[in-house]
């Protein structure tokens, strides 16, 4: 297992390409199955986790192909992936796979919407709390599908096809307004989410849905309507920029000082968390080439925050944030309204010399004047990255374990940091 050390105490300058979002990508992907034409994506991030559900699309019959690089091309141009599922083999979805990334799980709906029926093993993925999957087989079982539980596994049936319906949910929930909008474009009649979940991603999917064939109005609101068709078509389509990659790196810069360009990163994606860390001290611009932001020598002003669904704070820069506030010249408050239990890195942060106290869902942060470099273990994707902004900031060395955590969801990373002069580097195979 990989280990990744990092010595304190450098300014970030430079430029950091933004890749294209994870929490795009995966949907985009599995949007394949929908269709027996080859659908297209470019700007496709270079993450465990993509190649984990090429493996899992593969499963079911899809051919993935990876695009060679053109004449130009950097390591930093994001790949084009061609998916081809002329032929679905195989509709389900095993449990060695599934379990180790939860997203995986949404294939469930297109396998149903297109061949009606579908076996997927219930998810696993990072330990942040239950994480059910109640509303996403609620929402199924309204467009008039069957769902049994058999031995760990969800059984969906629907032999007649599905058909459009008024599906309310509780919770917006990002992954069930993906599968219900995936599901719902193949089934019969007319369909309407309320209180549908409105991030970003969900806007590109549906974009890119709609350039198959698929007839979607509303999508990055909270009512959506789709109106079923009888089949989609392939498509090409470029997967939107990481808002996660650019807020964590904006955060670093926050936090180490110093003047990056976070390259092809748009305001608009996360505005809620670049309003906190202009309140915080880091000034940040727009351009047309991206977000350049920079901090210079003042203190870091303490900013409290509550993760709530887009467009407010996201919770997957919920720990990020909480490493910038372990040096603020005062005390933060940040409440994690999204999942129970995302409190992992607290004790990790520790380790550094940081002061941080749980109050339920709430975590107070008094800031110190110094971090001191520790052995620390990467414990969820988000945690993980928020132990190397903190360890960019402090005193010594700092080695963070389990960073495949880091690898599922962060392109390059120390590539990245490294050409912006942080001493950070990859010890491979190492216990
Ligand atoms: C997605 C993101 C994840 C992000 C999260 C919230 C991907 C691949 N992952 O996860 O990075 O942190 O959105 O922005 O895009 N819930 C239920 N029942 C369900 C489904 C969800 O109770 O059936 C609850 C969850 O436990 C959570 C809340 O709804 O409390 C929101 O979860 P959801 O938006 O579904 O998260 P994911 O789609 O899993």
């Amino acid at each position: 297992m990989d280990k990744i050390r990092i010595v304190g105490g450098n300014r970030l300058k430079g430029i950091i390409p933004i890749s294209g979002a994870k929490n795009a990508a995966l949907p985009l992907m599995i949007a394949s199955l929908l269709t027996k034409d080859t659908l297209t994506l470019e700007n496709l991030p270079q993450l465990a986790d993509v190649g984990l559900l090429q493996r899992i699309l593969g499963n079911h019959g899809v051919d993935c192909a990876i695009a060679g690089k053109r004449p130009g091309e950097t390591s930093d141009s994001g790949r084009t992936i061609h998916l081809t599922a002329g032929e679905i083999v195989d509709t389900t979805a095993p449990y060695e796979l599934v379990s180790r990334m939860r997203a995986s799980f949404w294939v469930i709906a297109p396998l149903l919407a297109r061949m009606g029926e579908a076996k997927v093993s219930l998810p696993g993925g990072c330990a942040i709390g239950t994480r059910p999957v109640d509303l996403l087989l609620m929402a199924l079982e309204k467009l008039g599908a069957r769902i049994e539980i058999e031995n760990g596994y969800v059984v969906a049936t629907a032999a007649k096809g599905l058909r459009g319906a008024e599906i309310e949910f509780p919770k917006a929930t990002v992954g069930g307004t993906h599968t219900a909008m995936m599901a719902a474009s193949l089934a019969h009649g007319h369909t309407v989410l309320h209180n549908a979940a409105r991030e970003p991603e969900i806007v590109d999917l549906a974009a890119c849905l709609v350039k198959m064939g698929a007839r979607i109005k509303g999508a990055g609101q909270s009512v959506v309507e789709i109106e079923g068709v009888g089949s989609l078509a392939g498509a090409r389509h470029a997967v939107l920029p990481d808002r996660i990659e650019a807020g964590t790196y904006a955060m670093a810069v926050a936090m180490t000082g110093g003047d990056v360009l976070l390259q092809g990163a748009r305001a608009d994606l996360l505005q809620a968390a670049l309003d906190a860390l202009q309140r915080a001290g880091a000034h940040v611009g727009e351009s047309n080439e991206g977000l350049r932001v920079t901090r210079d020598g003042g203190a870091i002003a303490p900013v409290d925050v509550v993760t709530a669904p887009f467009p407010a704070f996201p919770t997957d820069l919920q720990a990020q944030f909480m490493a910038l506030m372990t040096r603020a010249n005062g005390v933060a408050r940040i409440t994690e309204t999204i999942f129970e239990n995302r409190f992992m890195h607290v004790q990790e942060l520790a380790r550094f010399g940081a002061h941080i106290r749980l109050e339920g869902d709430t975590a107070i942060i008094e800031g110190v004047d110094r971090l001191e470099g520790a052995p620390v273990m990467a414990t969820d994707l988000r945690a993980s990255v928020s132990l190397v902004i903190a360890a960019l900031a402090a005193r010594g060395a700092t080695t963070v374990s389990r960073v495949y955590h880091l690898d599922r969801g962060f392109e390059r990373l120390e590539h990245k940091l490294q050409g912006c002069g942080a001493e950070i580097e990859r010890l491979s195979g190492q216990e």
